[in-house]
């Protein structure tokens, strides 16, 4: 298996207990894979360490300012944060962010040199009208700037996200085939129930260069089974 990414949102979850965990799983093993951890802003600088990078999960889009609540990119920066998730579905459906607002903040995030995670992904409704593929194009091609700087996509179908419920290896595998055709530069990865039972499979899908764990990542066991999972080639 390729070096893959391997990024935790860890949501508005977390505490001193599980920071520690972390540190002391990451202390002992170094796993060969790109791994990224996103807590909630306030655990940014204790949760750092050498052997993972670490992420926020939001931005604004401008660099400073009267926007109570909210942290910049040049803040984030400042931190020693490297990536920032934009677009997740519950950022879209809890704060209405719409794609033109993901889109903004993306270019300020690479403007400050973060690189963004853009989280996209079809509604259950479309899934079931059978539009994921024009509904997934148009949140890329409207959230997504133009740029030669790297990025990275993470293919969330909403209806999977939180829910047990994972697409079948087919429909992962077209859909990445999808953004592939379209993005072929940028790592893809898949999130949705991702879990210790089923994350192997989902790495092993054509074009999956990764996944974004929620609630599993709240388990250090979850990097325990990765340690388990065949070597890597690179
Ligand atoms: P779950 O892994 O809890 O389904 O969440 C996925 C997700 O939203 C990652 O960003």
């Amino acid at each position: 298996m390729d070096k893959k990414y391997i990024i935790a949102n860890w949501k508005m979850n977390g505490d001193r207990h599980l920071i520690q965990q972390y540190h002391d799983f990451f202390s002992q093993h170094t796993l060969n894979h790109h791994v990224v951890i996103c807590p909630p802003f306030s655990f940014l600088e204790q949760i750092k360490h050498q052997n993972y990078h670490v992420g926020a999960q939001d931005c604004h889009f401008e660099k400073s300012g009267a926007y109570t609540g909210s942290i910049s990119p040049t803040i984030l920066k400042g931190l020693g944060t490297k990536y920032v998730i934009l677009g997740h579905c519950e950022r879209r459906s809890q704060y209405s962010e719409t794609n033109e607002l993901v889109y903004k903040k993306a270019a300020a995030a690479l403007d400050a040199d973060i690189i963004p995670i853009f989280c996209i992904g079809e509604t259950l409704q479309a899934k079931e009208n059978g539009q994921t593929a024009a509904f997934i194009e148009k949140q890329l091609q409207e959230s997504i700037p133009k740029t030669q700087k790297k990025m990275i996509i993470a293919y969330e179908p909403v209806w999977a996200i939180g829910t047990g419920k994972v697409p079948t290896p087919e429909y992962i595998q077209n859909v990445h085939a999808l953004i592939y055709k379209l993005y072929p530069k940028h790592p893809i990865l898949y999130g949705g129930s991702v879990n210790k039972q089923n994350c192997q499979a989902i790495l092993n899908i054509e074009n999956v260069n990764g996944v974004l764990v929620g609630g599993a990542s709240l388990d250090i066991s979850f990097f325990e089974t990765l340690m388990h999972m065949p070597k890597n080639n690179e």
